[in-house]
């Protein structure tokens, strides 16, 4: 698909809700993942699968996940019947890194060497095999780094010479009060911990439960500068990266 291909198409479903994206999206590719966090972004696959039964389906197991969300995950797969791909980093490199550093490096020198193990190499590899994913992501989950992200984009981080890859974002215009509403609504299942004040959810040990009026993102990685909190899946929002594919 080319740059221009893609602005058509950003213009087309810009703004648009999350069924029309969603739909463009399974129309367009059949080779189409979704990424799933084992949070409240599980309204993607209850959406998705409303419109195609047997989408694939994709976790990032980085190994310090809270035994709520391994139980989450479990119970989507049977909800939906789905065969939920649980990918898991590569081996050497994590047994290397964890010998040097320890368990819990990143509350010293950042979360980013950690996540490059736990995540993002994971994820890399899993993406070379198809041509197009969805993922949960939300404008209102970050005033710092997802104002100005589009609906459709050319992955700028994980896209390769001879492998263009087309991200979605389905969820991008709707609030987290949306989400809730249509998980209430239709009986979505929904990780245990939202009942426990948590509300953006990732590894046990670089997330935990917000204040009232404290924004969802406060609890991720919470030692660190707001501007910086993006591990590596999209760090395509981060300055300096670009998003649309240019
Ligand atoms: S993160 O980059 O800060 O960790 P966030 O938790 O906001 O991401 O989730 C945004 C989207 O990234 C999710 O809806 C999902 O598509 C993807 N994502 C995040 N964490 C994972 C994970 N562990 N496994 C699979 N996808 C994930
Ligand atoms: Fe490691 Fe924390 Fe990143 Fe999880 S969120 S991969 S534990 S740094």
């Amino acid at each position: 698909m080319t740059t221009f291909d893609i602005k058509q198409l950003q213009a087309e479903l810009s703004h648009k809700n999350p069924r029309v994206i969603l739909k463009k999206a399974l129309e367009l590719f059949d080779n189409i993942a979704i990424s799933f966090s084992g949070a409240e972004d599980v309204v993607v696959i209850d959406l998705a699968t409303k419109i195609r039964k047997d989408i694939q389906v994709f976790c990032l197991d980085t190994g310090r996940l809270h035994p709520e969300t391994y139980r989450f995950i479990e119970k989507v797969r049977k909800h939906y019947q789905l065969d939920i791909e649980v990918l898991t980093p590569d081996r050497l490199r994590l047994d290397e890194f964890v010998k040097a550093k320890g368990l819990f490096s990143f509350y010293e020198d950042g979360h980013h060497e950690c996540c490059g193990i736990r995540k993002v190499e994971p994820l890399r590899r899993k993406l070379a095999h198809v041509d197009a994913w969805i993922t949960g992501q939300r404008k209102d989950q970050s005033l710092d780094t997802r104002q100005d992200i589009p609906e459709v984009q050319l992955d700028s981080v994980f896209s390769t010479d001879d492998h263009p890859l087309i991200k979605f974002n389905p969820l991008l215009n709707w609030s987290s009060a949306q989400v809730w509403d249509y998980i209430e609504a239709y009986q979505v299942p929904y990780n245990e911990l939202h009942e426990k004040g948590y509300i953006s959810i990732g590894c046990e040990p670089c997330t935990r439960p917000v204040l009232p009026n404290q924004h969802e993102r406060a609890g991720r990685w919470w030692w660190e500068e707001a501007t910086k909190k993006e591990c590596g899946l999209h760090a395509g929002n981060l300055p300096g990266h670009s998003s649309d594919g240019e």
